[in-house]
């Protein structure tokens, strides 16, 4: 059910259309889209060097349903982002995902995890407080938000 995308040397082997699946599930959750190339981009080995991005996909029959983004730094580690299908929310997936992964990037040496959140999105937030996430900060007016309107980001840690 969930496949790391990225090995131990941070090399990403999703496919283009893969990178499309995954930009498509992005786009039904949030204004600001990410394209499949703005995401390949995220994981091409620049200079030789990999990136600091690694993640995961969730499969249900062969089909991409959902996916995890990590920035890692040393012993920390960021949710860029996390998201699920609309179709297949409230079925414990993310949650077992964040589960898999949080046992995974601990067994190899990560002990900080973090995120930032917009203030309205309280069904994340909701998300992240069930897997004993705390708030740790506000960064005022982090998020433009349209129409000269902004929203404060709420940073969570474990
Ligand atoms: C946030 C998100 C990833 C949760 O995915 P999910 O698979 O539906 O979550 P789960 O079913 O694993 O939920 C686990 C727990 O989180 C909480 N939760 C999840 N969605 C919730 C919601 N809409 N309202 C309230 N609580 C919620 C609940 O405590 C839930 O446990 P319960 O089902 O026993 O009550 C999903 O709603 C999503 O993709 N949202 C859009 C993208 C996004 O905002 N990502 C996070 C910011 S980067």
């Amino acid at each position: 059910m969930f496949e790391p995308f990225t090995n131990t040397a941070g090399i990403c082997n999703l496919s283009d259309t893969q990178f499309a699946d995954i930009a498509q599930i992005h786009a039904q959750s949030f204004d600001k889209n990410w394209s499949a190339s703005n995401i390949k981009q995220m994981f091409l080995t620049k200079n030789g060097k990999t990136t600091a991005y690694i993640g995961s996909i969730v499969k249900k029959d062969a089909q991409i349903v959902g996916f995890i983004i990590w920035q890692t730094m040393f012993d920390e580690a960021e949710i860029i982002t996390v998201t699920i299908a609309k179709q297949y929310r409230h079925k414990g997936i993310a949650k077992q995902l964040l589960e898999y992964e949080l046992k995974h990037l601990k067994q190899n040496g990560v002990v900080k995890f973090f995120l930032e959140v917009s203030e309205y999105n309280i069904n994340a937030i909701a998300f992240y407080k069930s897997l004993n996430f705390t708030k740790t900060s506000i960064r005022k007016k982090y998020y433009k938000i349209g129409a000269g309107k902004t929203a404060d980001a709420h940073v969570y840690s474990l």
